[in-house]
């Protein structure tokens, strides 16, 4: 089970072995963006289990080899929500637990100078407010991604949304309580604070370069 950050109250931290041991790795700047984008995918599916742990279930008959039987399966879609382009790296993860999950896109990128979200793209699927939305993304710094994401995704009508990301500063998790204290956010460390580039400490640096190679230099 996650711990909750009771500074946080809609924050839930995973403290468990297995994630520690993989974050730890996935902060180790040695590590290659193959090792990288696989572990992350691992992280996203261990996550998985705990965040859909509320979503509700309906009774259906199932007939086994040997009787008609009650089983219970999910009964609202869901729909996973990557920000790109980091985001991306941690979705397949989730979709080997929910193989019949669809894909929205959200493009959201930050601006180096003002550390503000600039929006760029939305493609969800025409019925995304009737089921369960998870908001993908590993970072949560400033915060302002996360909020421009979930901000999207109300006003197409989505009312049950979770956002599941790797690390979290303090900041983050204060504004996405502050603007939207309905979403649960799950994180695998709530980490000390950001630096004035508005990066994560102690972190593990640019994400999304970090899982395309992009890193300069
Ligand atoms: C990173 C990260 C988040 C955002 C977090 O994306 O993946 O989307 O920054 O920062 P915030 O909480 O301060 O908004 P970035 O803008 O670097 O884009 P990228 O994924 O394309 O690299
Ligand atoms: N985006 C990242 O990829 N890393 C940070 O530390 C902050 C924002």
């Amino acid at each position: 089970m996650p711990t909750v950050a009771h500074e946080f109250p809609s924050l839930r931290v995973f403290d468990h072995p297995l994630v520690q041991h993989k974050l730890t790795i996935v902060r180790d700047r040695r590590t290659s963006p193959a090792d990288f984008r696989r572990l992350l995918n691992e992280i996203a599916g261990l996550m998985t289990y705990e965040v859909s742990r509320r979503f509700d279930t309906r009774a259906v008959a199932v007939e086994t080899p040997l009787e008609v039987t009650e089983g219970r399966q999910l009964s609202r879609p869901v729909t996973l929500v990557p920000i790109l382009r980091a985001g991306l790296s941690m979705t397949d993860g989730v979709m080997q637990l929910f193989p019949e999950a669809r894909v929205g896109h959200i493009g959201i990128r930050r601006d180096e100078a003002t550390h503000r979200p600039v929006f760029y793209y939305a493609k969800f699927p025409h019925d995304v407010r009737d089921g369960y939305a998870i908001v993908i993304d590993p970072m949560l710094a400033t915060g302002g991604s996360a909020c421009a994401a979930i901000r999207h995704l109300k006003d197409v009508g989505c009312r049950d949304i979770q956002m599941i990301c790797l690390v979290a500063a303090p900041e983050g998790a204060r504004r996405v309580h502050a603007e939207h204290p309905d979403v649960m956010v799950y994180a695998c460390a709530l980490d000390r604070e950001l630096d004035a580039n508005a990066y994560i400490r102690p972190g593990l640096g640019d994400a999304g370069d970090r899982v395309f190679g992009t890193v300069e230099g």
